[in-house]
């Protein structure tokens, strides 16, 4: 069978777009760390939450000391704010280590996300989500909620402090 070149040609574009297509696919699947949000953290009543009786760190959330390269970070998002996070009480983490973020909420659907990171997930009144980071850079961070969560939403934000791993050390609070 005779093709003509012009056609060849074509088939060949047609061919690599198509490759093309799947490798953005799977890029955007894989590549960029993206998940789905799941129940991987667990679940817990938010109306315990609310009280503090769930008999677990949410109680008295704050930051966790699991080893001196992990930190576990309790954190409960409400109408409108983050505890900790919020106000005069920002997160403190120490840099180069390995962080996870523990988000719960005690009312309704809030956002969690910190700005320049890829840390971004939905906080579900009855579940735990759960985000692992490591922070690079030492400085200060934004932290939103991105879910409109009620009349004061604008106003849910706070921030995550990166200090050097010595001085955190140093200044160490537990809880
Ligand atoms: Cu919390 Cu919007």
């Amino acid at each position: 069978m005779q093709v003509h070149n012009f056609e060849k040609v074509w088939l060949g574009a047609a061919l690599l777009l198509i490759v093309g297509f799947i490798a953005t696919i799977s890029y955007g699947t894989v590549g960029a760390g993206i998940a789905m949000v799941d129940d991987s953290g667990g679940q817990i009543d938010p109306q315990a939450v609310q009280s503090g009786e769930t008999g677990t760190t949410f109680d008295d959330p704050g930051v966790v000391k699991q080893n001196d390269s992990h930190y576990v970070v309790y954190v409960v998002a409400q109408q409108f704010q983050f505890v900790p996070g919020s106000g005069d009480n920002p997160i403190q983490v120490p840099a180069n280590t390995l962080v996870t973020f523990k988000v719960t909420s005690a009312d309704v659907m809030h956002g969690f996300a910190i700005t320049g990171t890829n840390i971004n997930t939905m906080v579900i009144p009855g579940q735990v989500a759960e985000v692992t980071a490591r922070f690079d850079e030492t400085g200060t961070y934004g932290l939103v909620c991105h879910e409109y969560c009620g009349a004061g939403h604008h106003t849910m934000g706070g921030s995550v402090e990166v200090v050097p791993q010595s001085q955190y050390n140093a200044t160490e609070v537990t809880n």
